[in-house]
């Protein structure tokens, strides 16, 4: 709507225009929110697809820094496709995923991408790994996809819109404490030899009989807390790729991640503890240490 010259001062044209633009920009974000997600379904389909493809053949796999944290020709395959198709549809965004870096462009948007998410468990024909895309705008995750093609279980996130697995609405878990709990973490590819480490944390469940499950894939430990089979996740140190899709999930989905610490949530800070919410405060204090007496 323009507003002729004669009447731009009147308050309720001006009010009106202001309306038409903000509810044109709504639609257009509706609309590219659309092609955003179509982009990432085709993208986890297509990278699914290209890793089942070797079920039957033997594939190279070789070793980057570390001890066994390992790299497959697989791995480069499924990245390869995912960032066609990005870049196919939104050739000015930025990308930052595994095995390639960072692609650094003028955009607000950002793909973050984990190809293969457990890869040592896809070495050892493992099937509990998964394709993990998130996008970022401005700073925020707007969307969310894992993928476990060996299982075909499809987990979703939009903000503000709730998560879902294969098309059905999830939901974070309800458990109270710490001690009901069924909780997972992982454990880096080089060990942190440090205060309140790993291990000095697992222990510290194991010891007061709280199970605690270790997946080797931190994008499905936090879609299996969105969905509710896990209560709580912590790991000491992550990379942006391994929880930014996982994040929105278990946000979504009713549950909160923060930082080790209790502070707010960043793809780019290593420590993470997602939970179902209730549960939050109380796992924040046992990670630090600060555990309730034995009754
Ligand atoms: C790894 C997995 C694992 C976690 C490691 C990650 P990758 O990612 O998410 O669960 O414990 O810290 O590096 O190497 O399989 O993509
Ligand atoms: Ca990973
Ligand atoms: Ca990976």
């Amino acid at each position: 709507m323009t507003v002729p010259d004669k009447q731009i001062n009147c308050p309720v044209f001006i009010a009106l225009a202001k309306q038409v633009q903000r509810s044109r920009m709504h639609t257009n974000l509706r609309l590219s929110l659309r092609m955003f997600k179509n982009t990432l379904l085709k993208a986890l389909e297509a990278a699914g697809t290209r890793i089942r493809s070797f079920d039957e053949s033997d594939f190279q796999i070789s070793n980057k820094e570390g001890i066994n944290n390992l790299v497959t020709e697989v791995d480069h395959a499924a990245e390869e496709v995912i960032i066609t198709t990005i870049k196919e549809n939104f050739p000015d965004h930025q990308i930052l995923s595994e095995e390639c870096g960072e692609l650094v462009q003028d955009s607000q948007y950002k793909w973050i991408i984990d190809p293969i998410d457990g890869t040592v468990n896809f070495a050892h024909r493992i099937p509990i790994c998964c394709v993990s895309i998130g996008l970022e705008h401005e700073g925020k995750m707007i969307l969310g996809g894992i993928f476990n093609p060996f299982i075909n279980e499809l987990f979703l996130a939009e903000r503000g819109k709730g998560a879902t697995l294969n098309d059905k609405p999830i939901a974070v878990s309800k458990k109270a404490s710490v001690e009901s709990a069924c909780l997972v973490t992982g454990f880096p590819y080089t060990y942190l030899d440090e205060p309140n480490g790993p291990l000095e944390v697992f222990d510290r469940f194991i010891r007061r009989g709280v199970p605690v499950r270790r997946l080797g894939s931190a994008a499905i430990d936090l879609a299996w807390v969105a969905c509710g089979r896990f209560d709580g996740f912590f790991e000491h140190k992550l990379q942006a790729w391994d929880s930014a899709a996982g994040f929105l999930l278990v946000e979504e989905a009713g549950g909160k991640v923060t930082q080790m610490n209790g502070d707010a949530y960043s793809p780019y800070k290593p420590g993470i503890i997602a939970t179902n919410s209730i549960i939050h405060n109380e796992l924040v204090q046992w990670v630090k240490g600060n555990i309730p007496q034995q009754s």
